[in-house]
């Protein structure tokens, strides 16, 4: 059963070109998405990896609509890299209700105020967690001064995957975070991090550390 619904996301969402965002190319591929998932509704639908320049077509957005108003999705929004959202959110706002793009300890704050779109984040880990991994391996005393600032032992690879998640947690209060694993122990222990309200603190600390730290970071390897 699980294979089989990998199998139908996987060719819901499998493209061989580069989207054009045309109204008549999205009304074809939500068609298509929900013929491979076999169902009439879908919760939420992004725009993919759409910049502001591709949103020139306001009939899309009123396509958007109907759809929602239809019921055949929930709601929509845009998945796309963190740089590409400060245009779209100045340019487009309309099709900004959910924005879901990488956030990991690596990126500052985010600008939450009262009128911001929901959020959806991933990249907490992978290779961010390699590079900041890499680089406190590499330094001794680095890894030394925050291991003993978050009360963790940050040449352990899970202790810091849990810090690194838990910031991706508290830095975001409203947001989705996804992360993805194939290891059960890892999928229990990420649970355990998001219910440890122990951890919050640390995490908080993990983030400051990292981001008053940058230019020293960048030094080392981590980007
Ligand atoms: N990356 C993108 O551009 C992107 C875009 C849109 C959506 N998404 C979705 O976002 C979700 C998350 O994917 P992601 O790419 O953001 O990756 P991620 O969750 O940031 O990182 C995944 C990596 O972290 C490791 N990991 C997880 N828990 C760990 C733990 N407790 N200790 C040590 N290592 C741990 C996993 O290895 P193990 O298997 O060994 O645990 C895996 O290699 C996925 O569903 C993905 O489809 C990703």
């Amino acid at each position: 059963m699980k294979h089989r619904l990998a199998q139908a996301a996987n060719a819901a969402t499998r493209t061989s070109e580069k989207a054009t965002f045309t109204p008549q190319q999205a009304k074809a591929s939500l068609e298509q998405s929900l013929a491979a998932l076999r169902t009439d509704h879908i919760d939420l639908w992004l725009l993919h990896e759409v910049t502001a320049a591709d949103l020139r077509d306001e009939v899309l957005l009123g396509l958007l609509e109907e759809q929602v108003r239809r019921g055949t999705i929930g709601s929509f929004g845009i998945g796309s890299s963190a740089d590409k959202i400060p245009s779209l959110l100045a340019e487009h706002p309309a099709y900004c209700h959910t924005l879901q793009y990488e956030w990991s300890v690596l990126d500052p704050e985010v600008d939450a105020g009262t009128a911001s779109p929901f959020r959806i984040h991933h990249r907490a880990l992978t290779d961010n967690f390699r590079s900041l991994h890499r680089t406190l391996a590499e330094d001794e005393q680095l890894r030394q001064r925050w291991s003993a600032a978050t009360n963790a032992d940050l040449s352990n690879p899970e202790d810091l995957a849990h810090l690194m998640l838990k910031a991706a947690l508290v830095m975001n209060p409203k947001s989705v975070i996804l992360f993805s694993s194939k290891n059960p122990r890892h999928i229990r222990f990420n649970v355990k991090t998001a219910e440890d309200s122990s951890l919050e603190a640390p995490a908080r600390e993990l983030h400051r550390l990292v981001q008053t730290e940058r230019n020293q970071l960048s030094q080392a390897g981590a980007s």
